[in-house]
């Protein structure tokens, strides 16, 4: 049978294996997904063995994207943008391709599942590290009005704007700066939410009607999202969605067959 997993560290809580599983059920697809613990300072080692095995694919996540982008022999434009792969194929010649599908499966979440529609919208990421990176892109392509990038460290929200200009124009900003904008859909890239935290966001920065987008997602809901539920956001939602639609990405590369996830979705949603 087709294996398949998913590397991380830590990697217990992961719902990769769940997901796929069930995209496998649906499609009647024969492979077998695991979550397996792999640090970064065995990455090369267990990548080798599990291709040298009946590996087919591999999904990345924390701390290994980086690492994953620097292995494989060839990247999709995407994964190149984004500096970071979070799916490994093995190619029929025996290369490794990379890419990620981060970035494409917010904006199916957005999209395709939340109704939105980003043409035109002023958009606002807070935050300037990999998670940031893996999504400007495409968030660029939707040709929003205007995308602003607040971070912290105001120079590597400059970074990404000379990176992405190729694609079109990010404002770059602190959050200070911020004062006095307003923005259509708010997105969450920080690793903030994930001990609790928030950037110091101004009261006044969410439109009518506006949006909050948390790519983090925990059971109970994150920092971020309680925020715009207090901002009287018409919508604030964490990442559960764009964590289905990255692994339906990555499935349809693997196996050449797209998979349903509204069910998956509700699965998990529970
Ligand atoms: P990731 O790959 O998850 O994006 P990262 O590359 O370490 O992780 O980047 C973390 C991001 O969260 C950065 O933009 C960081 O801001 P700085 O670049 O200024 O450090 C941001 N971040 C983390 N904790 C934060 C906090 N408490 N308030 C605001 N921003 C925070």
């Amino acid at each position: 049978m087709d294996q398949y997993a998913v590397f991380g560290f830590p990697i217990g809580h992961s719902k990769s294996p769940v997901i796929h599983r069930q995209f496998a059920e649906q499609t009647n697809q024969p492979l077998s997904y695991e979550a397996l613990e792999v640090s970064s300072e065995v990455f090369d080692k267990t990548i080798a063995d599990f291709f040298k095995a009946n590996g087919k694919g591999v999904n990345c996540t924390v701390p290994l994207k980086e690492l994953a982008f620097e292995k494989v022999d060839s990247l999709t434009e995407r994964a190149r943008f984004s500096g970071a792969v979070n799916t490994i194929k093995l190619l029929a010649d025996g290369r490794l391709l990379g890419d990620n599908t981060d970035g494409v499966g917010l904006l199916t979440d957005l999209c395709d599942n939340l109704g939105l529609s980003l043409g035109g919208q002023r958009i606002l990421v807070l935050g300037a590290g990999g998670a940031a990176r893996g999504i400007l892109g495409p968030l660029l392509e939707a040709k929003p009005s205007n995308l602003w990038l607040a971070n912290r460290t105001v120079s590597k929200a400059q970074a990404m704007q000379q990176l992405f200009a190729p694609i079109g124009d990010i404002q770059p900003s602190s959050y200070e700066a911020l004062a006095g904008q307003q923005f259509d859909l708010i997105i969450n890239a920080t690793s903030a939410s994930l001990t609790g935290d928030l950037p110091p966001l101004a009261e006044d920065l969410l439109a009518v009607n506006g949006v909050c987008y948390d790519l983090a997602y925990s059971q109970q809901p994150t920092s971020f999202v309680r925020w715009g539920e207090e901002q009287g956001a018409s919508l604030s939602i964490d990442g559960l969605g764009m964590l289905v639609e990255q692994a339906a990405h990555a499935f349809n590369l693997w196996r050449g067959v797209m998979p349903n996830t509204t069910t998956v979705r509700e699965s998990l949603r529970g």
